[in-house]
């Protein structure tokens, strides 16, 4: 426990609805923030990040789950998807969503996993179809302030393009069939080279085939 006036940035409480939300102190007037494992409503046209990923691929590791709301997306598109967060805070967030979601091909289908994902695919042994990579990327100068998730995700995580590169090459060489990054449109790929890719309204989706000799 803290001692009698400490102040404190982050705070983890329960809130009315039986959510475990975040709040950050420093922007009282900015909503608590919580995870929802819960399927997206689809917008018009194909899914970009569903076409990239290829109908092949049914499994799939989400190695930056975030807020969860890519990893609800892919599990409730009928995917197997074990999605990975290092952050600790993160990780609680999602664990209490899981145990909140009502969907039930999410629930049967979404595995949580802490742990930095670096680590994690160099020792499960597990050889999924598609990596999924949404790593974190500095705030646009002059560009409209994101929304609040995003907002206090950037306040929590550093951004640390060398680890992402890091990440990047592991994926790339335990893939079976693909890797996926998503990218806002105005940023450099992660590592050069992505065959192909796919364009969504704010951001793409670039596409990396696995190193030769991890394929099947
Ligand atoms: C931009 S957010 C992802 C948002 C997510 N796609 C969503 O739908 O909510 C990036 C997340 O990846 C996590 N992350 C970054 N590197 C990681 C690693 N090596 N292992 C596990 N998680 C990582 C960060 O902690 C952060 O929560």
């Amino acid at each position: 426990m803290g001692n009698v006036g400490e102040v404190y940035r982050y705070l983890l409480a329960w809130d009315d609805a039986g959510r475990l939300t975040l709040r950050d102190t420093e922007h009282a007037r900015m909503k608590p923030v919580y995870a929802e494992f819960a399927p997206r409503h689809s917008g018009r046209g194909p899914d970009p990040l569903l076409r990239a990923l290829g109908a092949d691929a049914q499994r799939v590791v989400d190695c930056t789950a975030g807020l969860g709301i890519d990893a609800a997306h892919l599990a409730a598109s009928g995917r197997v998807v074990t999605a990975i967060e290092s952050h600790p805070v993160l990780h609680a967030l999602l664990a209490d969503a899981l145990e909140r979601c009502d969907h039930e091909g999410i629930r049967a289908r979404l595995e949580l996993v802490h742990a930095d994902a670096r680590s994690w695919l160099a020792h499960s042994g597990e050889r999924p179809h598609a990596i999924y990579l949404d790593p974190m990327y500095p705030p646009r100068p002059g560009s409209a302030a994101p929304r609040k998730g995003i907002r206090l995700l950037q306040s929590l995580v550093a951004h640390d393009p060398g680890s992402d590169r890091d990440l990047l090459e592991i994926a790339l060489s335990h893939a079976r069939r693909r890797v996926v990054v998503k990218r806002p449109h105005h940023a450099d790929p992660v590592l050069p080279g992505p065959r192909g890719g796919t364009r969504g309204k704010l951001v793409r989706f670039d596409i990396y085939r696995p190193t030769p000799d991890s394929r099947p």
